[in-house]
Parts: structure tokens; sequence; C-alpha cells
């Protein structure tokens, strides 16, 4: 299949001689082309479990849903990190039905089978009822094939011949090294989870969490705010875009909010600028000049292919997303934050997690409005076909506000859905013509 809407055109046309970059609207609506997502895209991906901090003890569990299962995100008694399948080998409830906490055993409340927290079936009530052929070893929790972490970082995969996790993240490693080495105690969740969704299609907030493009547009409130509060911005936002390989890309830029990471800011006030300081001669000597200004300020807004989204900005959020319908999705964000952290750097990351990041902050609200108006505006995808996604496509050195990272999404996506490997984007000379 390489369209929906009947005339045997593609999905995405990629033209780099004449700098064109459109994705079809039916993309955004297709309930067939929803299914092949599943299948070809979410059943085979790495996709983001959780967080190894959000399970600090032997027992600790949170429930979650990945590719549309439920799972058991647990620390067993031996310590190890396992994602079970939130079904009874009996008959098919789930086990578990609390959102998080920390256990022992599992018990599931239809008949009362009860598994360890390392998932071998304990008990059977009544279990002399059954027969010689009934195999409690074959009958414990099942997991999810495939299991992997990259410091910190723990993802599923569903297919078992996936390559292996760092094959997959490929440029994103660089990425999440910058994240992590932020702090030579690692780095932990804190706080809860923010849920919430949009009448949207799923790969709008793909596109919209690495778009520099529509921030003083979007968010004119936020940065009338900042401007009030005597921020200076005469900055902007300004960077570069990065295709990261398998579909991941980036934005790396600076911009005039502060980074509660050795980066001070005058609306912080002066309390806390020597531990800011702080931070910043630690940097330097453990890292180097160039990474820890690298570090400490330049923001990252990344997306790992297909639905992972880290964040390295006035807060670290990380978000993930699952699509319910082709017009609606989920969404759950956390915040990432250094181990250790002075109490008054903590709070105001906190603040900047709600108050821009929250689903009530600056930008959030704003977000889901651009994208449920787009949403809206794909009812007419029949007349009104294309969207375009070409900007920067000529420029030899693509900016943040272009849409290079956008495009190494589309062009894997396009990639697994039509089954015609498309390569990374070709780098312009500068005069414009392809290389
Ligand atoms: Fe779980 Fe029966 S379905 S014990
Ligand atoms: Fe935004």
């Amino acid at each position: 299949m390489t369209d929906t809407n009947g005339s045997g055109g593609p999905l995405v046309v990629d033209d780099p001689v004449r700098g064109l970059f459109r994705v079809h609207r039916s993309t955004m609506t297709s309930p067939e082309l929803l299914q092949r997502e599943r299948e070809l895209i979410f059943d085979r991906s790495w996709l983001y479990l959780g967080h190894e901090s959000e399970l600090p003890k032997a027992g600790s569990f949170k429930t979650r849903t990945v590719a549309g299962r439920p799972l058991i995100f647990a620390r067993d008694h031996t310590g190890r990190i396992r994602a079970y399948l939130n079904a009874c080998p009996h008959r098919g409830a789930q086990v578990c039905r609390e959102a998080q906490g920390c256990a022992k055993r599992f018990t599931c409340f239809y008949h009362g089978w009860t598994f360890a927290n390392s998932g071998e079936l304990l008990t059977v009530p009544g279990d002399e009822a059954y027969g010689e052929g009934f195999d409690r070893s074959e009958l414990g929790l099942g997991e999810a094939p495939r299991l992997e972490a990259y410091r910190g970082f723990v993802f599923v995969n569903f297919d078992r011949g996936a390559v292996d996790l760092p094959a997959y993240l490929s440029g994103a490693c660089e990425y999440l090294d910058l994240l992590v080495d932020q702090n030579p105690d690692g780095m932990e969740v804190i706080g809860g989870t923010q849920e919430y969704s949009m009448r949207a299609n799923w790969k709008l907030l793909v596109e919209n969490s690495i778009d520099g493009y529509h921030a003083l547009t979007t968010h004119a409130t936020y940065f009338t705010y900042l401007k009030d509060l005597g921020t200076d911005l005469s900055m902007g936002v300004s960077g570069t875009a990065r295709q990261l390989g398998n579909g991941h890309g980036v934005i790396e830029y600076a911009a005039p909010w502060g980074r509660p990471i050795a980066h001070w800011e005058p609306r912080w006030g002066e309390e806390v600028r020597q531990d800011l300081d702080r931070l910043r001669d630690e940097l330097v000597a453990r890292l180097g000049q160039e990474r820890a200004i690298r570090i400490a300020e330049r923001n990252r807004n990344m997306v790992i292919f297909p639905n992972l989204v880290v964040n390295d900005i006035m807060s670290i959020t990380i978000r993930t997303f699952e699509p319910i319908t082709p017009d609606y999705m989920t969404v759950s964000a956390w915040a990432l934050a250094p181990r250790g952290e002075a109490p008054e750097l903590r709070a105001r990351r906190l603040d900047s997690f709600l108050t821009f990041l929250g689903p009530g902050g600056f930008a959030t609200p704003d977000d889901i409005e651009a994208l449920e108006v787009c949403q809206r505006g794909f009812r007419t995808w029949r007349e009104m076909e294309w969207s375009d996604l070409s900007r920067g496509m000529t420029n030899a050195h693509p900016g943040a506000n272009d849409e290079l990272q956008m495009r190494s999404f589309w062009r894997r996506w396009n990639d697994l859905i039509t089954g015609a490997p498309a390569a990374a984007e070709p780098v312009p000379t500068p005069t414009g013509a392809a290389r």
C-alpha cells in the first residue's frame, strides 16, 4: 500500500533537488494506516517504558501501557528490572490493578492465583482439582519479549529479533549522554506523572515537540510573560537541527529562559546564583569547558522514534504518547532531575515543569489547541491534501526553526509503512543544490 486516497500517489513527497517535502494528510486521519502503524512501527520499535529511578527498591512497580499493551514495570526481589504482561496466565484478568506500589507478590483478584514479583506462579487455590498436565512452571507471568536500558532509560520491544537498543538509538545516544552527564550522581524522575489527552493524531505531537518554528507565535503569551519579568529576549531562539538516524531527530539552541543547570537567569533571584556557579565549576572540572558549556547553556528537544520525547530545556521532560484512534492520543510526562539537587533549584525546576510544560501551564494548552485545530483542519484532507515540511531543505546548515528533524521522522515512518527505504537527507551545497 502506498496511498489511501485512491489516487495511487505517495504518502510522502521527498524532493531534495527542488527542496520540497510534503506529507499526505490521510496519514493523520486513516484508521487503516493507524492499524499499519501498530503492526509495522509500534510492534517492532524500541518503546520507552520508564526510568530505572522510578523503581527505587526491590518490589517497586508501576503499571504502564505501551503499544496498547498493559504492562507491569517492576523491580523483582533480586533487583532486576522486568516488564511483565499485565494479563493473568489463567484467564486473562489484569493481575495488577494499582498504578504503583511495592509488592512481594501479585495476586489476581479473579480466581486468586498468586505470582512472585519475579514472575513465578506461587499458589493456585484448589490446585488439587488439576490433572498432571497442569504445570505451574509454565504459568508464570509473561514478559515483553525484549527489555534493555540505556543510561537509566528502560525500553521494551515486542519484536524478539529487533536490533540491540544502542544500535537502535544510534545518534540519540549522544544526547542522552549529554543529559545524564549533567550530574556525577545520576538522574532521577521526580514528582508524579502528568497525564492528559488530545484530540489529535500522535504524529502531530512528534512534530510539535521538535518544532522551533512555532515557539514565538503559538507561545507568544509566554514570551510576553518573560519580558514582563525583565528577561532579556534579544537572543531569540536560535540553533541547529540534526537527524540522528533511525528516524530520531533533535534541535539544539540557545533560548532566553535560563536553565536550572549551571545557567542563571535573573528572575530566579540572587539566592540561587552561588548554587549555579558551583554546578558550573563542577561541570567544567569534570567534562571540560566546551562540553560543560554545551550542557549548561544549550537547550535540546529530541524525538526518539516513534513516540519518546526528551526535552532538556528549562526543566527536563520525558514524554511519551499512545495513539488511541487516528484523531486521539493519550500523553504521559515526567520530570527528570539531577539526584541530590539543591532544594532551591529543585523548586525552580518543578515550577518550570508545571508553569511552562504542565497540562495547565503556558505551553502545553497552547500546543494542544494548535494540534487539535490542525486535526480539525484535516477533515478537508480530500481537498487540501498536503502538509508542508520543506523548511530549511536547501539550507546547508539547517536551523532549529527549520524542519530537518521532522523530515527525519517522516522518512523513517515512510520506510516502515511502505517498505521503500529512503536515504537520509543529502546535505545541500551553499547554492542550494543537493549533493
Ligand atoms: Fe487470574 Fe483466574 S484470571 S486467577
Ligand atoms: Fe510548543
